[in-house]
Parts: C-alpha cells; sequence; structure tokens
C-alpha cells in the first residue's frame, strides 16, 4: 500500500497543554503531519521556540503589540503573522491545511471552529466551550460543507473510536466517567475553605486553569454531557448519558 499523504495542520493555541501535547504527537509522526499554522495568546517566547522548530507559513496574536514582540523574537524567513479575531479565523481557514486542530480555551474558539467547518476543514476539537456554545450550528455547518468535527477531548475520542460506523439507534446508554478531581475525598467544610491553590492540584493531570478549575468543580462533567449530547444524539435528550 502506498504510504498516506502526509496531513497539514494549522493548530489553534499552540502554547496550551493541548497544544503542546499536539505538537509533541506531530514531533514524533513528522513523515505523517506537517504544521501550517500556529497560534498563541501570552506566552510568546514558546511560541517563537515553536514557529523556529516547525516554520509553520502563518501565525496569529491578539494584537499589534504581540505582533511586535514576536518579530522582535525571531529571525528571517519569518511567518505571515496575523492578529485578532480576525486572524485567528484566518488562521483557522488556513487554505494549506487539511485538519484544523482547536486547542484555544473559552469561547474565543467559537468564531475560528465555525470559519473552519464552513471552509470544509476536518476539525479536530478540544476547545469544548465553543461546542457547547454552538454545537448544532457548528456540526450543521460540517455537514454542509461535507466535512466533519472530531472531539480530541478525551471521553469523546474514546466514545467515537467505539461508536466508529454506529448511528444513534445503536445506542443505549453512554456513560461519561469522572475522576473527581482535587476534592474528592473532601469534606463539606475542607471544600468551603478551599483555596484557588487548591483546585488547581489535580491529582492526576497537568491541564489549563480553565479546565483544572472546571474539574475541581465537576463543571467540566456538565460540559462533557452536552458535548456528548451535541456530538451523538444530535440535541436531543440527554436521558442516555450517564
Ligand atoms: N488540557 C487538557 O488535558 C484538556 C483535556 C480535555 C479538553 N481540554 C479542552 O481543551 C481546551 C484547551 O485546554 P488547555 O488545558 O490546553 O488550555 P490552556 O493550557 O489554558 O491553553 C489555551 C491555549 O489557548 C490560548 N488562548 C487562551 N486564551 C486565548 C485568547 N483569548 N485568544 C487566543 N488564544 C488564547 C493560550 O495561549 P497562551 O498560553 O499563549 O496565553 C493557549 O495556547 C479547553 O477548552 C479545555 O476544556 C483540555
Amino acid at each position: 500500500m502506498p504510504p498516506a499523504a502526509r496531513q497539514s495542520i494549522t493548530l489553534l493555541g499552540s502554547t496550551g497543554s493541548i497544544g503542546v501535547q499536539a505538537l509533541e504527537v506531530v514531533r514524533r509522526l513528522g513523515e505523517r503531519f506537517r504544521i501550517v499554522g500556529l497560534s498563541a495568546r501570552r506566552r510568546l517566547e514558546e511560541l517563537a521556540a515553536q514557529v523556529r522548530e516547525f516554520h509553520p507559513s502563518l501565525v496569529a496574536v491578539p494584537d499589534e503589540s504581540a505582533r511586535t514582540a514576536l518579530r522582535a523574537l525571531l529571525t528571517f524567513p519569518q511567518p505571515e503573522i496575523v492578529i485578532g479575531e480576525s486572524g485567528l479565523v484566518e488562521l483557522a481557514c488556513h487554505p494549506e491545511a487539511d485538519i484544523t486542530l482547536v486547542a484555544t480555551v473559552g469561547s474565543v474558539g467559537l468564531r475560528p471552529t465555525m470559519a473552519a467547518a464552513g471552509r470544509g476543514h476536518r476539525v479536530a476539537l478540544a476547545n469544548k466551550e465553543a461546542l457547547v456554545m454552538a454545537g448544532r450550528l457548528m456540526m450543521a455547518a460540517a455537514r454542509r460543507a461535507g466535512t466533519e468535527i472530531l472531539p480530541i477531548d478525551s471521553e469523546h475520542s474514546a466514545l467515537l473510536q467505539c461508536l466508529c460506523g454506529h448511528g444513534e439507534k445503536d445506542v443505549r446508554r453512554l456513560i461519561l466517567t469522572a475522576s473527581g478531581g482535587p476534592f474528592r475525598d473532601a469534606t463539606p467544610e475542607a471544600m468551603a475553605a478551599a483555596t484557588p491553590a487548591d483546585a488547581l492540584a489535580h491529582p492526576t493531570w497537568d491541564m489549563g486553569a480553565k479546565i483544572t478549575i472546571d474539574s475541581a468543580t465537576l463543571m467540566n462533567t456538565g460540559l462533557e454531557v452536552i458535548e456528548t449530547r451535541i456530538i451523538w444524539f444530535w440535541g436531543g435528550s440527554a436521558d442516555r448519558i450517564e
């Protein structure tokens, strides 16, 4: 069999926990993937190091001062550097990309994800908040463009692989697990006295701050139920999700 064609990835949020792990995968599977776009918000030195290693043609940062700072960290030739939300949308729709990997956090991923799906890019989505905000619209945009949105949130990625080739009618119930986070065995009194630092000390995973806090409060599991409902039950009832 001939080797699979090399896939190009544009990666939004490359300096975060998911972004760095995605680059580690690309580093190990370099013959199968190449990076054509990267973005960050505050960690510009890390972004500059990634640019030097992966040579993307397009990079997005939040504003003009971040662009100036990034330019100063890079030698020539430099990638094109775009700014703001429109820059992230441009990055998500990178014309050379086969896959748009959205590893930003919060609502900022919404417009770029919609734009990439609408353009027909295969979207690998970690940014669950965007799916929770407008999942039905996103899934519809992807269907219209003949592409797909693949969750890379771990539970959903596992479900996707288990359910490959199956539809809603084949599913009786889907069960999501949760590790419990730092307060799993805490008393209500201890939880009432907990500090942000206690909530950020996840016993198992080293993740970004927002998802770590959401794990400590179990809000993350709530988001995951919504995410599951959008992906597999087309926005219908959540009764079959435990
Ligand atoms: N971490 C995990 O193991 C994990 C597991 C499942 C799902 N997720 C989901 O994956 C997403 C990313 O999580 P994470 O833990 O990787 O987060 P993170 O470590 O905080 O990284 C977020 C990334 O997005 C960038 N970013 C943040 N705000 C931005 C903004 N307003 N504009 C542009 N870029 C911005 C950050 O840039 P700077 O760092 O340069 O500021 C960073 O590159 C979240 O939705 C999370 O729920 C994460």
